[in-house]
C-alpha cells in the first residue's frame, strides 16, 4: 500500500485528489496538512485521519516515517518548498501545476527530483484525456509526419477565478498564462515530443481584470487587488524548427471560451477538440474521427498513473525537467512582453 499525505487540502484536493485516492485500491492516505485549521477539520473528519496525523506545518507532516508520497495542491507559491523537502526526506512527490512560481524555482525542484532519486510528477493532467492519448497513438506510429507548427489556446471570455489566490502576480507568478496557459502548452509539447524550445516573443496585458464593474461569470474578485494580466500570447521556436503559438486569457472579447491544440505536419494536421485529423490519401482530402473514446476522468488517471510508477519503479509520467520546460517558456514570453523583443530560452 502506497501511503500517502496531502499538503493544502483546498478546493482541487478535495474535489479530485482525495476521491481518487478514496478510488485507488493501492493507495492510502494517512495525513494531511493545511494552514486553514477549518479545512484541515472539516477533510481530517471526512477522511477519518488520526487527529495526531493532522498538521499545519508541512515540516512535521514530512517528518512522518510511514508516509511514501506526498501530493502538494497549496498555491504556486508553496510549490518549492514543500516539494524539495519532501523530495529530500525521501518521499516521492506530486505536485500541482504549474511547477512554481518561475523557472528559477522549478530548476531547483528539478535538481532535487534528480538529487534524490525519487520521483517527481507535475500534475499536467490534460496529458491524460482519451482524445489527447489517441492523437499520440497516431503521432507517434508517424501519421501526422514532422509536426512544423502548432496553434494552442486556452482562452476564456469572462472567467477570471474568484477564490484562491489566481489574481495576486506574488503568489500566483502571473494570471492565465501560468494557470491555464501551461496545461494547453504542457500538453501541446507533450504531443510534439518535447521539441527544445530556443527563443519566444510575447505579449501580456491588462485590460479588464483591475476594471471595476467587470463582468465575473464565476462570481466577483477584489478589482483593487488584481495583479495580474487577462490576455497573454506568445510566438515560440524550437531547435528542430517547429513553432508555436499561444493564447491565454482570463477576460477577452471572444465569442466563447476555447481549449484547443490544432497541429499542422507533413502527413497530417489535427485538433484537439474535438479530436479530428486531416489529411490527404490518394489525391483526396480526407477528415478523420474517432468514435466511441473513453469518457476518462484526467486527474484521476494521473494520480492512478503516479502510485502505478511508485509501485512498479517507472520513470515520473511527468518529471520535473517537463515542468521546467514550460515554466522556462512562460517565463520568457511575460520577459518578452516586458522588453518588447524576442528573448533566448537556454
Ligand atoms: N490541475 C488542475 O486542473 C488544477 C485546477 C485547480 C487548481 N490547480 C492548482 O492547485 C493548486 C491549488 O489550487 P486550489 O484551487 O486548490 O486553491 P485553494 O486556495 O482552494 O487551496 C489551496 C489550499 O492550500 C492551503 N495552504 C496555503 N498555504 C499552505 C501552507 N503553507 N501549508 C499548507 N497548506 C497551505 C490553503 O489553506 C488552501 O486550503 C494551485 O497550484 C493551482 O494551480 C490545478
Amino acid at each position: 500500500m502506497t501511503k500517502v499525505g496531502l499538503i493544502g487540502t483546498g478546493s482541487i484536493c478535495q474535489s479530485v485528489h482525495i476521491p481518487a485516492y478514496v478510488k485507488n485500491p493501492d493507495a492510502e492516505i494517512v495525513a494531511i496538512c493545511d494552514i486553514n485549521e477549518e479545512t484541515l477539520a472539516k477533510v481530517g473528519d471526512q477522511l477519518n485521519i488520526d487527529k495526531a496525523m493532522r498538521f499545519t506545518d508541512y515540516n512535521k507532516l514530512l517528518k512522518v516515517a510511514a508516509i511514501d508520497m506526498v501530493d502538494v495542491c497549496t498555491p504556486n507559491f508553496v510549490h518549492m518548498d514543500p516539494t524539495i523537502k519532501g523530495l529530500n526526506a525521501g518521499k516521492h512527490v506530486i505536485c500541482e501545476k504549474p511547477i512554481a512560481l518561475n523557472a528559477k524555482e522549478g530548476a531547483k525542484m528539478a535538481a532535487a527530483e534528480k538529487a534524490s532519486g525519487k520521483k517527481l510528477m507535475i500534475a499536467y493532467c490534460w496529458r491524460w484525456n482519451a482524445g489527447a492519448q489517441a492523437l499520440k497513438r497516431f503521432i507517434d506510429a508517424g501519421s501526422m509526419g514532422e509536426i512544423y507548427y502548432a496553434r494552442v489556446q486556452a482562452l476564456r471570455r469572462r472567467g477570471v477565478p474568484s477564490w484562491g489566490v489566481f489574481i495576486d502576480k506574488e503568489k500566483q507568478g502571473g494570471g492565465p498564462l501560468i494557470d491555464i496557459g501551461c496545461h494547453a502548452l504542457d500538453l501541446t509539447l507533450f504531443l510534439m515530443g518535447h521539441p527544445k524550445p530556443i527563443s519566444a516573443s510575447g505579449m501580456s496585458v491588462t485590460k479588464f481584470g483591475n476594471k471595476k464593474g467587470t463582468f465575473g461569470a464565476w462570481g466577483a474578485w477584489d478589482y483593487d487587488k488584481y495583479t495580474v494580466e487577462d490576455f497573454a500570447a506568445g510566438f515560440i521556436r524550437f531547435e528542430n524548427g517547429a513553432t508555436l503559438t499561444l493564447e491565454s486569457s482570463f477576460c477577452a472579447n471572444i465569442e466563447h471560451d476555447v481549449f484547443n491544440t490544432s497541429l499542422m505536419g507533413t502527413e497530417g494536421g489535427a485538433t484537439l477538440d474535438p479530436l479530428k485529423m486531416y489529411r490527404e490519401e490518394n489525391q483526396t482530402l480526407i477528415d478523420v474521427s474517432p468514435v466511441m473514446l473513453k469518457n476518462v476522468g484526467t486527474h484521476e488517471a494521473e494520480i492512478f498513473a503516479f502510485v502505478d510508477a511508485i509501485r512498479t519503479n517507472k520513470p515520473s509520467p511527468v518529471p520535473g525537467e517537463q515542468g521546467l520546460m514550460v515554466a522556462k517558456i512562460l517565463d520568457a514570453i511575460y520577459e518578452s512582453s516586458e522588453k518588447g523583443k524576442e528573448v533566448a530560452i537556454k
